[in-house]
């Protein structure tokens, strides 16, 4: 399948699962050899050749709400800058003054220019070089060719994505859905470092295999175990985790059901990013390697206005619910790292459960050649 169905159809492909005690199956299994989880020679080109060669979400657009608002930091090894211009478009810079290279800014906050903490070289927030102290110093300065160095920058469906090949370099073009609804408000933003590889992590968020036996006391008496609807678009892919409350839409007319209550969406953004849903709710988590055995975790956690007015500590408790659930994840991501020393497994095998996974991985394969 390449393609996401339409909510309804994918509430009654759950019930027809629940019925069954059935689940979404791949149509293979995948053996994952054990040194791509460690090795720094194989996660330096997944950074250059597939991180800065594939258009990757850098933050979400409400990271940028307004003319001059900024956030920086490393994506794929490289310090960047975006930036939301006074014409209310996001651009994307290399972190660095073109004149003895210090970073601009870190972190986020607004900013009506970007001055070089070092000796003060100041850019418009388009990214030309407005001002340098004492210019008379610089005779053959030309200032022109010295704003800072852009980055390709698309902003789609509530996400700003950056591609870091050069500029005319054969990049696919940033579509589909990202599960961002444009209607939802930004209530909270995070970093936490995992002490494992990037796809450790990933591979956590794409099953639902592991549900009951790791999430024994968070989601397994909410949800249920190994059922899931999984589905692909292009590099992506779609997994939904349901809830028990989508058992109220069987006395829903087929075609007028509705999944909002009763389901989780989990969309993967290749290679690095997560966007799951929630009633009236969204979080954002974007996994940016750190070495081949860390794993730098943003998260962004979006609500809906009227909600957040009407129920603020309903709101918190559902983030309190799922993080206590990532933290689950986590223990689990951090104890297979520290496993890879055993030496036990060559590979890791992938079954018909974890297609999402085997998608993943055939995708990097694919375009690494290994
Ligand atoms: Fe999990």
């Amino acid at each position: 399948m390449d393609g996401l169905m339409d909510d309804w159809k994918v509430v009654g492909r759950v019930l027809d699962h629940i019925d069954k005690g059935a689940t979404d199956r791949g149509a293979a299994t995948w053996r994952e050899p054990v040194g791509n989880y460690v090795s720094p020679a194989r996660l330096a080109r997944e950074l250059t050749e597939v991180f800065h060669a594939t258009p990757t979400p850098f933050c979400p657009s409400l990271a940028l709400a307004e003319p001059g608002a900024y956030f920086a930091r490393e994506a794929a090894g490289t310090p960047l800058i975006a930036v939301r211009g006074a014409d209310g478009v996001a651009r994307v810079f290399r972190n660095a003054c073109r004149h003895r290279g210090a970073q601009l800014a870190c972190g986020s906050g607004k900013t009506r220019a970007l001055v070089c903490p070092y000796h003060a070289w100041t850019y418009d927030l388009e990214g030309a070089l407005r001002s340098v102290p004492h210019i008379d110093g610089f005779p053959d300065l030309d200032t022109s060719a010295h704003g800072l160095v852009p980055v390709r920058c698309e902003e789609h469906a509530g996400l700003i994505f950056v591609t870091q090949t050069p500029a005319g370099a054969d990049t696919p073009p940033v579509d589909g859905p990202t599960g961002l609804d444009p209607d939802l408000t930004l209530v909270a933003a995070g970093e936490t470092v995992i002490e494992a590889n990037w796809k450790i992590v990933m591979e956590g968020f794409l099953e639902g295999y592991h549900i009951k036996a790791t999430h024994k006391d968070t989601f397994f008496p909410r949800q249920y175990d190994n059922l899931n609807v999984v589905e692909r678009f292009g590099a992506n892919s779609r997994v939904v985790f349901p809830y028990q409350a989508v058992e109220r839409q069987r006395a829903v007319e087929p075609t007028a059901r509705d999944g909002s209550g009763g389901l989780t969406y989990v969309y993967h953004r290749f290679p690095n990013v997560i966007v799951a849903t929630f009633p009236k709710r969204a979080t954002l988590v974007i996994n940016e390697p750190d070495g081949p055995a860390r794993t730098r975790q943003l998260t962004w956690t979006f609500a809906d206005r009227a909600t957040l007015a009407a129920d603020r500590p309903g709101v918190s408790q559902g983030i309190d619910f799922v993080n206590e659930g990532a933290k689950e994840d986590r223990a689990v991501n951090e104890s297979i790292q520290r496993g890879l020393a055993s030496g036990a497994n060559d590979a890791f095998t992938y079954g018909l459960f974890e297609g999402a996974i085997v998608h993943f991985h055939r995708q990097m394969s694919e375009r690494l050649g290994s």
